[in-house]
C-alpha cells in the first residue's frame, strides 16, 4: 500500500527545500539587522485564539480552520497564521513590561482548509514580523520598507506595492453605516454568502472572489475616503515616509486584508510571476489585537510572506543563485582492507569541515566512481591496500580528471587548502597514516 501526501500538502524535496533554506536564511539575516528577535509558538492554540483574532465572519475562521477537539475536549485549530498567536503570547508572558516596541520574527507552517491551486496550499509556510508597542508611521513604512528590501536581497525587482488605511474606532463605524446601505441597495447583485455578510460583517464584502460581487464593491463606499484627521495623518506620514525612502506604492482602497484585527495601514506585495495566487507577503497594523486578548492598550504592526509563492516567483524571476550542493570529497576503497583507515579518514575530514563521504552499498571500485559521479563530489580520493603501504594517494578533480598524488598524512590540509577551507587542523589516525591513534 502506498501513500501520498494528503490534498494540498506537497513533500518538499532536497533541491526546493535547499531553496527554502536560502531564502529563511536570508530572511532571518535582514529581520536580525532590523532589530527583530526569534519567536516559535506552538502549532495549535486554543481555537478562540483565532476566532477572537481574525473575527468569526472571515473566510479563515468560516471556512478554513482546522479545528479538532483533543482528548481532553478541549477545542484546539492548527494555526492559520502567525499573528494571533505571537500577539497571545506577548499577553501572556508580559511583554508589555519590555523596552518597547518588542521586535519579533518566526518561520513555520500554516494551516488552512482552502481549495488547493497552484501557489495556494493546505499547510503552506510563512516568515514573518510583528513590532508591537508602537502607532509611529515611521514603523509601518520600516515595515513595508523591510519587506520590500528582503524581496530585492533575494533577487526579485518585478514587485507592486499595494497600501491602505483602515482607518480606526473613531472613524469606521460612520463608514460601516454607508458601506451598508451601498450593499443593502445592491443586495440582489451579491451572492448568497455576501448578502449574509452585509449584516455580519460588511467589511468582508470587499473578500469575495465572485466576478458579480467584486463588480459591486468596485463601486461601494472605500475607508479611505472616510478616515478620520487622526487616521488621515498618520496614512499621510506613511506614504511620506515611503517616498522619502523612495519606496513605488499604489493605494488600493479596496486592501481589506481577509483579517478582522486590522486598523489604520494596511499593505500586501504582488508578483507578476505568479498566477491568480499572487501575493506574496502581506501585513497591517493591528491597534486592538493586544487589548483583545486582555492585555492593555497596545498598538502593533506586521506582515507574513509565504514562502511557496516567494520561492516560485524567485524561480521564474531566474533569481535563484546556483546554490552549490556538491559534496566535497569521495573516499573510493577498492578493496576492504583500508576501510577502518578510509573511516578514520572520513572523520578527519569531517572535523575539518569538509564535506565527505564513502559507499556504503558495497558496490565495486568502477560502481563507487559511477556513484560518485552521479551524486556530485568535487573531489574523490583513493584509498586502497597499495595506498596504505606507500602511503601515497591519489586525488582525483571529478570535473577536470586531473590527479594528484599526495602523502596520507598531508591529506587533510592539503584539500582544506585546495578547497579553501583555512584553519584545518585535523589528523588522521590510523595504521599508515603516520599519526597514532
Ligand atoms: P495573509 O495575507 O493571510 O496574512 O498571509 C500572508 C501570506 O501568506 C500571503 O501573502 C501568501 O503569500 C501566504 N499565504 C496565505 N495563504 C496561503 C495559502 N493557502 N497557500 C500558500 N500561501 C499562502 C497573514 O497571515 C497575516 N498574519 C500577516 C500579518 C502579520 N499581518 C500582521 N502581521
Amino acid at each position: 500500500m502506498q501513500f501520498k501526501a494528503p490534498k494540498g500538502t506537497t513533500d518538499i524535496l532536497p533541491d526546493v527545500a535547499r531553496r527554502w533554506q536560502y531564502l529563511e536564511h536570508k530572511a532571518i539575516e535582514l529581520f536580525s539587522i532590523y532589530g527583530y528577535e526569534p519567536i516559535v509558538t506552538p502549532m495549535f492554540e486554543h481555537t478562540e485564539v483565532f476566532l477572537r483574532s481574525i473575527g468569526i465572519s472571515t473566510d479563515i475562521v468560516q471556512k478554513e480552520m482546522y479545528t479538532f477537539a483533543d482528548k481532553g475536549g478541549r477545542s484546539l485549530t492548527l494555526r492559520p497564521e502567525g499573528t494571533a498567536p505571537v500577539i497571545r503570547a506577548y499577553v501572556d508572558h508580559n511583554m508589555n513590561q519590555l523596552p518597547q516596541p518588542v521586535k519579533l520574527y518566526y518561520t513555520g507552517p500554516m494551516f488552512r482548509y482552502e481549495r488547493p491551486q497552484a501557489g495556494r496550499y493546505r499547510q503552506f509556510w510563512q516568515m514573518g514580523i510583528e513590532a508591537i508597542g508602537s502607532d509611529d508611521p515611521a514603523i509601518d513604512a520600516e515595515a513595508i520598507l523591510l519587506m520590500i528590501n528582503y524581496f530585492k536581497s533575494v533577487g526579485l525587482k518585478e514587485l507592486t506595492l499595494y497600501i491602505n488605511s483602515m482607518g480606526c474606532d473613531e472613524d469606521r463605524p460612520v463608514y460601516i453605516r454607508l458601506l451598508k446601505d451601498y450593499a443593502e441597495e445592491n443586495r440582489e447583485k451579491l451572492c448568497r454568502d455576501c448578502q449574509k455578510r452585509i449584516d455580519l460583517n460588511p467589511l468582508r464584502l470587499f473578500d469575495c472572489k465572485e466576478e458579480s460581487c467584486q463588480l459591486v464593491m468596485k463601486d461601494a463606499p472605500k475607508i479611505i475616503d472616510y478616515l478620520d484627521k487622526e487616521c488621515k495623518a498618520h496614512f499621510n506620514k506613511v506614504r511620506q515616509y515611503l517616498d522619502t525612502q523612495g519606496i513605488a506604492y499604489i493605494i488600493k482602497p479596496e486592501l481589506v486584508r481577509g483579517l478582522d484585527y486590522y486598523t489604520k495601514t494596511t499593505f500586501e506585495v504582488v508578483s507578476p510571476f505568479l498566477g491568480a495566487q499572487n501575493a506574496i507577503g502581506g501585513g497591517g497594523r493591528y491597534n486592538k489585537l493586544v487589548e483583545e486578548f486582555g492585555g492593555p492598550p497596545t498598538p502593533g504592526i506586521g506582515f507574513a510572506i509565504g514562502t511557496e509563492r516567494l520561492s516560485i516567483a524567485v524561480e521564474r524571476e531566474g533569481a535563484f543563485l546556483s546554490i552549490d550542493n556538491k559534496m566535497d570529497v569521495f573516499v573510493a576503497v577498492p578493496d576492504e582492507a583500508a576501510r577502518s583507515t578510509a573511516i578514520n579518514l572520513l572523520s578527519a575530514l569531517r572535523e575539518a569541515g569538509i564535506s565527505s563521504d564513502l559507499d556504503y552499498m558495497g558496490r565495486s571500485l568502477k560502481g563507487q566512481l559511477k556513484y560518485a559521479d552521479k551524486r556530485g563530489f568535487k573531489y574523490t580520493v583513493f584509498l586502497g591496500s597499495r595506498e596504505l603501504e606507500s602511503g601515497e594517494v591519489v586525488v582525483k578533480n571529478m570535473e577536470t580528471s586531473e590527479q594528484l598524488e599526495v602523502p596520507l598524512k598531508e591529506l587533510v590540509d592539503k584539500l582544506s587548502e585546495i578547497l579553501g577551507r583555512p584553519g584545518a587542523v585535523a589528523r588522521v589516525k590510523g595504521p599508515g597514516t603516520g599519526v597514532q591513534g
